[in-house]
């Protein structure tokens, strides 16, 4: 059944938007396609908006936050909402899974892991809507000075098309527990799941325009809703270039902003570590999800008494893994789209023509549909740091080697691109664990473990170009409230 249900799942559906609780079209009535990557077909639709649309989708948001029930239910209730919806998330867990990966071509078992994760999202966060809360300030004789946290109001929440459950879900569980209404924009090329989210919403029980969907362009709807008056913040995750477009329109509005962008994340193996340990997750942290995860470990670091040891193992481990499509549930599935499939090969011919050293080829499934967008993953070894594939996000399975000598040269390498999202450090030695971990520009740091960004509970988000702000975790409530300072004259 599980099989069956990923390749029919929304045949032929026209898929529409959710606003204020209705189901609606574009009202240019255009529509977009929507393609299988993993054989190329078109199998569904999604609404065009454009900017008519997305002013639909604000008001409707603004009123619910302005005057509907939401603007009066208590914290609780909220988090009782939220958690009804992560309840439900679990319960139509298989067709989640099945939407999702059929439209991003994501092996069926990383759909169903997203399902698990999104349904903690909205567990944590339901849970969290009525432990928030503000401070009374010692302040002069005669007054008393607290704070509250305030929604934003009426937020704007544009998502990429890597994990799009898992990236709607953090957005929305951290916005809506602190009180904030929502107009989200899915990315054009994996815009199913967010519909069919926000469909479970409403049967959860929250208040229509409460999580208004608009489907749509980045460069129709999505700037639409970033330049919109009456948006009161902004959250975007996806690419460096988009996002500060996306800065340049809020700040039409000065409105704030929280900013999810690329990464280039290292692991540095020191000579000291348990390498069976870390060569399984040296493997997954850049073959999960195809390699498309912002939070991807995409260079590895190592010390060069164990260089060719490892270096050898990973080749090894590189050489056997095989793309295959979604529902043969692969090593890893096609790239999202044609253009990032063409993107990774491109970025993999150049290092080669470059004269990078290419230690292994992964394979492409022989059956895989001819049509599929499929990438076979590359290794290279001993690269240049200053080379564009040790410098430049690829997004896609291919790993990058570098030796080092020590641990200043270590840090210096791991901080030596624009990025600054994730790191891993692999070492057994407690004060060089410490002092690494200092020392590295990242959002996150895992010692003898990577992450890829994963954790419900754990703060996430980005130094340098990687972005600002914070999400997951409580830290997320802070981003997605202000304070707002009340001094009460007594004397
Ligand atoms: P993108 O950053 O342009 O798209 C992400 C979202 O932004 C989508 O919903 C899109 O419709 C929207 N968008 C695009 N242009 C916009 C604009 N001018 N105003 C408002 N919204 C806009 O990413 P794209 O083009 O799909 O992928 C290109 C590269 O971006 C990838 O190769 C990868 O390197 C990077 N990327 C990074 C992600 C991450 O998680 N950090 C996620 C997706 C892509
Ligand atoms: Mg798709």
């Amino acid at each position: 059944m599980g099989q069956h249900l990923s390749r029919t799942v929304a045949e032929g559906r026209a898929f529409m938007q959710l606003i204020n609780g209705q189901p609606a079209d574009a009202l240019s009535g255009e529509r977009i396609d929507v393609v299988s990557p993993s054989d190329g077909k078109v199998f569904a639709s999604i609404p065009a908006a454009g900017a008519a649309d997305i002013d639909r989708a604000v008001k409707s948001s603004r009123e619910a936050f302005e005057n509907g029930p939401w603007s009066r239910m208590p914290a609780f209730e909220r988090g009782r909402l939220l958690t009804r919806l992560g309840l439900l998330i679990e319960k139509n867990g298989d067709e989640l899974a099945a939407l999702e990966s059929r439209d991003t071509g994501k092996p069926i078992r990383q759909g169903k892991a997203d399902v698990t994760s999104t349904m903690r999202y909205y567990e944590f966060y339901g849970g969290a809507a009525d432990k928030i809360h503000g401070d009374t300030i010692p302040f002069l004789d005669g007054y008393t000075a607290l704070t509250l946290r305030e929604p934003h109001g009426v937020v704007a929440g544009i998502i990429p098309w890597n994990y799009p459950m898992q990236i709607l879900a953090r957005v929305a569980g951290a916005a809506f527990a602190m009180g904030n209404t929502l107009v989200v924009k899915p990315a054009e090329d994996a815009s199913l799941t967010t519909i069919r989210i926000a469909e479970l919403a409403l049967e959860a029980g929250f208040p229509e325009g409460v999580f208004n969907v608009v489907t749509g362009y980045g460069r129709d709807a999505g700037a639409a809703l970033s330049a919109h008056r009456d948006i009161d913040y902004v959250t975007f995750t996806g690419s460096t270039m988009t996002g500060t477009a996306i800065q340049q329109a809020a700040a039409i509005n000065n409105r704030g902003v929280t900013m999810e962008l690329g990464g280039k994340s290292p692991q540095i193996v020191f000579a000291d570590a348990d390498i069976e340990k870390a060569l399984p997750v040296l493997v997954n942290a850049i073959i999960q999800n195809g390699g498309q995860t912002c939070s991807a470990g995409s260079r590895v670091l190592i010390e060069k008494p164990i260089y060719e040891a490892v270096s050898t193992e990973l080749a090894a481990r590189f050489g056997k893994l095989v793309a295959a499509p979604h529902d043969a549930d692969g090593d890893l599935g096609p790239m999202v789209n044609k253009k990032q499939q063409g993107q990774v090969k491109s970025f993999i011919a150049a290092a080669e023509e470059a004269g990078v050293s290419v230690l292994a080829r992964g394979s492409v499934d022989p059956s895989a549909p001819q049509n599929g967008f499929y990438v076979a993953p590359a290794l290279f070894g001993s690269v240049d740091p200053k080379a564009n594939i040790a410098q430049q996000e690829v997004f896609g399975p291919v790993l990058s080697l570098f030796a080092f000598e020590g641990e200043e040269e270590a840090v210096r390498l791991a901080n030596s691109t624009d990025y600054g999202l994730v790191a891993g450090v692999w070492t057994k030695d407690g004060a060089r664990q410490h002092r690494v971990a200092k020392k590295v520009r990242a959002g996150q740091v895992f010692v003898n473990g990577y992450g890829a960004g994963g954790g419900i509970e754990l703060p996430f988000g980005g130094f340098k170009k990687s972005g600002h702000g914070r999400e997951k975790g409580f830290e997320a409530l802070y981003d997605m409230s202000a304070t707002k300072t009340i001094v009460f004259n007594h004397g």
